[in-house]
């Protein structure tokens, strides 16, 4: 471990470490990281890993430690449940952009007493005013269902000649907006699922990483998962030219990032 502590503060990229998240952040420099994918506990479930007390409180301490991580206008993505972030003070520490709904129709809706949670929260925040990397151009999705609308729309004199010109149709398609029901939760099926142990709570579709490390980030950057799990931002840091840090605590999973890793 010590040797492993070292070689932060030397800051090697593209390392994954296989230890406890909280030994290894503070140990990374401050003010270094462009972009935190942080996919960790949602406090929900019976895995040992997920059992954190309060959730809000957790997530607090997170935020603090992250604000000190960060560069000025870099990012931070919480992934949670909707209720993730309620009744916590982050205001002094980092500003929320967004909470983008990552919504999952198809998941089992056996809610009896109560409506079934169809959605996870992805907070979106960032260090200071205004976000250094935002690159909507390589994030843009479909806007194919809107076409005909939109091309009604825009024939409207006040719109051809008014303030709302600009709006026009993009043929590189629209901003994603903040409910994505366009990426789904892998399956048994799925071919990029490492095993089905880790379906659920576990691995993320990688189409998903890759719309936040795209959006907020560029070649060469610098971007921390602390939760990496079976390596799904580390895989999609490698294939985009990014730098990354991972972080997982389970062997057998950071085993499996590795192979992922190398195969990229
Ligand atoms: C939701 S999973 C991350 C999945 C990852 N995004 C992927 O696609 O593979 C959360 C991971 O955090 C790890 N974890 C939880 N607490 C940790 C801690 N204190 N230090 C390091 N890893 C931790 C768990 O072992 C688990 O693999």
């Amino acid at each position: 471990m010590t040797n492993q502590l070292k070689t932060i503060n030397t800051y090697r990229p593209n390392q994954l470490y296989n230890a406890d998240t909280f030994e290894i952040l503070p140990c990374l420099k401050d003010n270094s990281i462009d972009l935190i994918i942080c996919d960790g506990p949602y406090g929900v479930t019976d895995n040992n890993w997920d059992k954190v007390g309060g959730i809000q409180e957790f997530n607090l301490n997170l935020i603090k430690i992250f604000s000190e991580k960060l560069r000025v206008g870099g990012a931070l993505y919480l992934f949670g449940k909707p209720d993730c972030i309620d009744f916590i003070n982050y205001r002094p520490f980092l500003k929320l952009q967004s909470k983008i709904v990552w919504y999952q129709p198809s998941r089992l809706a056996q809610g009896r007493r109560n409506y079934t949670n169809n959605y996870d929260i992805i907070c979106y925040f960032i260090k200071g005013d205004k976000p250094k990397t935002y690159n909507l151009d390589d994030i843009r999705v479909s806007q194919l269902v809107e076409l005909e609308h939109r091309l009604r729309c825009e024939r409207v004199p006040s719109v051809k000649h008014g303030q709302y010109g600009k709006t026009k149709f993009n043929n590189q398609g629209k901003n994603p907006g903040d409910v994505w029901g366009d990426i789904k939760q892998l399956t048994y099926k799925s071919k990029e699922l490492v095993n089905r142990k880790a379906l659920n709570t576990i691995q993320k579709p990688e189409c998903l990483m890759e719309r936040l490390v795209k959006a907020s980030s560029n070649e060469g950057d610098l971007v921390l998962d602390p939760f990496a799990g079976v390596g799904t931002v580390p895989v999609v840091c490698k294939r985009l030219e990014r730098n990354f840090i991972g972080i997982e605590q389970n062997s057998d999973f950071v085993k499996i990032a590795q192979q992922r890793i190398n195969t990229v």
